[in-house]
């Protein structure tokens, strides 16, 4: 005997949960689509933020909202026999959450959340942005950046089972449980109450979801030039400007580490065959602000990263040898480096406004046309 739905819909995902369900859909695909390019990271971070939010309003939703919202009504613990029947015809059909979205739900939310932390942990340490700026080290924020990267493939392929599982229910008990997460209505075979729809909450969802929107852009609205990101201003020196400003541009010391400044200091007289005829205290006062400001004192990504990719028993004059520049590089077509713009590979500002100040955001940086 097929199972036969009396065609009574019955109201089972209150709206606040469908709003959640959707908003979440599109935070995770803005995130997944806006990673790993620092040019996007302020709507990264931002969908970070409203993915975030989403699941705390969940977590407390769960206690609190409807019927089928609540964990404390979701069968976890009938997971195995629902499994064993599903493919008989003892199948077991739920209202709500059956025992296998019962756990997405829970799998989903817990690396939801882990991925959540780490992403703040790796905005707090590696860009020095957030609730976190500064209270965690750049190595730290690195590592939490793997473990973020990791996790939010897994929760990748857990959406996946959990899309698929979608489908099979679906076909399997013969409704469309895509649908009924949008209109909120299944069909029921006992008459079964209709949840409440809560609309008021859902309007202040709404509500705080578009101010969160506006507050978190409205730079782009007020500032000229808004670059998101930008780290902050790098301590310069006027001698420094003056001194190595005058042939190419003045290399912030953070680009290198400090024995690479000393060696080229004190090789100036012959420093790429030119010869620079600095006067011993103008050598003295290079040699602190460079020492002082260098590489491994210097608390942005670049600083950090060139750092780490120059040996310790090495001391290099070249930025543009060291194998993080060059890994950095090497994808750039041979017509930009010959552009006239452009010429030699030293002329950072020819493509990173913040060249000058020796940031290198990816925010800040562009191709000559
Ligand atoms: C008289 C001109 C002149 C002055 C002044 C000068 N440089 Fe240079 N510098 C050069 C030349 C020429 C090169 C080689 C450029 C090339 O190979 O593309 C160079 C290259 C460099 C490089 C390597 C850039 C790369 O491609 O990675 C660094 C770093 C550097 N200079 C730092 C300094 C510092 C620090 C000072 C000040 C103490 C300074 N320079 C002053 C002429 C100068
Ligand atoms: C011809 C244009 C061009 C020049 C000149 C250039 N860069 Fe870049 N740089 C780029 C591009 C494009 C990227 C982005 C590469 C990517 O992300 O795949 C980049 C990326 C970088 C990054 C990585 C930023 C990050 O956060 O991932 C650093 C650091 C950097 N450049 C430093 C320098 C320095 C220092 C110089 C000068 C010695 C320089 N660049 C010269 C085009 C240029």
């Amino acid at each position: 005997m097929p199972i036969i739905y009396s065609k009574h819909p019955v109201r089972v995902w209150d709206l606040p949960i469908r709003i959640f369900h959707w908003l979440l859909v599109l935070a995770f695909i803005i995130a997944w689509l806006s990673q790993g390019d620092d040019r996007y990271l302020d709507i990264h971070v931002f969908a970070g933020y409203l993915f975030f939010s989403l699941l705390i309003f969940r977590l407390i939703w769960g206690l609190i909202g409807s019927k089928y919202a609540k964990f404390a009504n979701f069968p976890y613990l009938k997971i195995v026999n629902y499994l064993r029947t599903l493919f008989t015809k003892q199948r077991q059909h739920y209202l709500g959450h059956n025992p296998a979205g019962s756990w997405a739900v829970f799998v989903i939310l817990s690396l939801g959340i882990i991925v959540s932390v780490t992403g703040l942990l790796t905005l707090g340490g590696e860009e020095r942005h957030g609730p976190l700026a500064g209270m965690i080290s750049f190595e730290l924020g690195d590592s939490f950046h793997w473990w973020h990267n990791i996790i939010a493939w897994f929760m990748l392929a857990v959406i996946g089972i959990h899309i698929l599982g979608v489908l099979v229910e679906s076909w399997l008990h013969n409704e469309n449980l895509i649908k009924s997460m949008f209109t909120g209505f299944k069909p029921a075979t006992t008459q079964s109450i209709n949840v409440p729809k809560h609309s008021l909450i859902a309007i202040f969802l709404v509500c705080l979801t578009i101010v969160g929107i506006v507050s978190y852009f409205n730079g782009y609205l007020l500032v000229k030039n808004y670059r998101p990101f930008v780290g902050p201003e790098l301590p310069n020196n006027a001698t420094w400007q003056e001194a190595c400003g005058e042939c190419h541009l003045a290399y912030h010391p953070s680009l290198l580490p400090a024995r690479s400044w000393q060696r080229m200091l004190a090789e100036q007289a012959n420093h790429f065959e030119e010869d620079l005829y600095l006067e011993p205290d103008v050598i003295a006062e290079l040699q602190t602000f460079a020492t002082e400001n260098s590489a491994e004192n210097t608390l942005t990504e670049v600083a950090w990263k060139n750092n780490r990719s120059i040996p310790t028993e090495q001391s290099p004059l070249q930025i543009t040898k060291i194998d993080y520049w060059v890994v950095k590089h090497q994808d750039i077509a041979s017509e930009i480096w010959q552009h006239p713009e452009v010429n030699v590979k030293g002329n950072c500002p020819a493509c990173h406004q913040d060249a000058k100040q020796g940031t290198f955001e990816d925010a800040a940086m562009y191709l000559p046309e």
